[in-house]
């Protein structure tokens, strides 16, 4: 099998590296590789790249991420998230590929508490979000064979997270406060990583064992996360235990609860993050773990470098 890896340095994207790896030939690229190019600026480079490598599967975990510059940069952002995707999705329909992509919660207007299914309605609140929907529409209009996954609260041990920005602040300061009224689950890059790579042995392995039709029927919008929910506070707060129980001193001795509303941030934020992944679950024969064990696992890792 040949895959095409774009955005190989992203949490998800170097997760995706390993998991992808026993899948077949894996040609891993970011905006800055010069023998291939990797660039979602660039569509005209990217058709002749994928005419080059003529992939059986194509995995976009590159994307335009920061939620609030987004607001002040909206036509970037739309096309990273959007319009570059036509390309992909076009050359890939060509060549009877797979593309599989990424997307995320913020499609959703966040009301209610009822985990968000794959056909409830859209609304975005912020620039990042309506990017990353038109990205979903541009793909399912443009591939037959296409995996979205919708993931929410990213993290990945490698590189800046949530979890190390809370535990520098603790060292620092005897006072913090942190948002809890925003509830979703922190999900791990190398979970994404590792049902993303079981979702293309399925839709890729049916052809090739049976020597049969892929599976175009397994194609669609599905919704990754982790199980459970939390808030940011709560996560935090698992932080600092973990961390004070592998003896980490830390300053921290008031931990405040900030509403959202209490937090100016140029991009709005919807406070229901959570999503319903019984779809996944069920087309897939997978099981996802609770928030805790990802989280546990990241934490143990970063700690051990400190
Ligand atoms: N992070 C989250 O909490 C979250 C939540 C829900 C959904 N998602 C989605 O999950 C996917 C993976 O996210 P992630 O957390 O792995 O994001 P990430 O760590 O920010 O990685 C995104 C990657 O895209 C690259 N990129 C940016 N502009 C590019 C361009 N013009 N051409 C090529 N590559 C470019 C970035 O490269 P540079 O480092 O060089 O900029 C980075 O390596 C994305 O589709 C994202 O929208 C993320």
């Amino acid at each position: 099998m040949r895959i095409l890896l774009l955005g190989k340095n992203g949490q998800v994207g170097w997760e995706l590296q390993r998991a992808l790896a026993p899948l077949g030939t894996v040609t891993a690229l970011d905006r800055h590789s010069t023998e291939f190019c990797g660039d979602l600026t660039k569509p005209e480079e990217l058709v002749q790249t994928i005419r080059a490598l003529k992939p059986d599967v194509i995995v976009n975990a590159a994307a335009y991420t920061a939620v609030d510059k987004a607001e002040s940069e909206p036509m970037l952002a739309r096309q990273i998230n959007a319009d570059t995707l036509a390309v992909l999705a076009t050359e890939a329909n060509k060549l009877g590929a797979w593309l599989v992509h990424y997307s995320t919660d913020y499609v959703f207007n966040g009301e209610g508490d009822t985990p968000w299914r794959e056909d409830d309605i859209t609304a975005p609140l912020n620039v990042y979000g309506s990017t990353k929907l038109a990205g979903e529409n541009i793909i399912a209009h443009n591939c037959k064979r296409h995996l979205i996954f919708r993931t929410s609260w990213v993290y990945a041990a490698r590189g800046n997270n949530f979890a190390k920005t809370m535990l520098r602040l603790a060292k620092e300061r005897e006072e913090l406060g942190v948002i809890n009224d925003q509830i979703g689950a922190p999900t791990g890059a190398d979970l994404i990583a590792d049902c993303t790579a079981h979702a293309i042995r399925t839709v890729m392995g049916v052809s090739s064992l049976a020597g049969s039709q892929q599976t175009p029927s397994l194609a669609g919008i599905y919704h990754l996360a982790a199980s459970g929910e939390t808030t940011w506070l709560a996560y935090a707060e698992q932080v600092f235990a973990h961390a004070r129980a592998q003896g980490l001193e830390l300053k921290l001795s008031t931990l405040n609860a900030i509403a959202t509303a209490d937090y100016a941030t140029p991009a709005q934020r919807p406070l229901n993050s959570r999503l319903n992944t019984k779809k996944l679950s069920t087309a897939f024969g997978l099981t996802l773990p609770p928030w805790q064990q990802g989280v546990t696992r990241m934490l143990t890792e970063i700690l051990e470098k400190n």
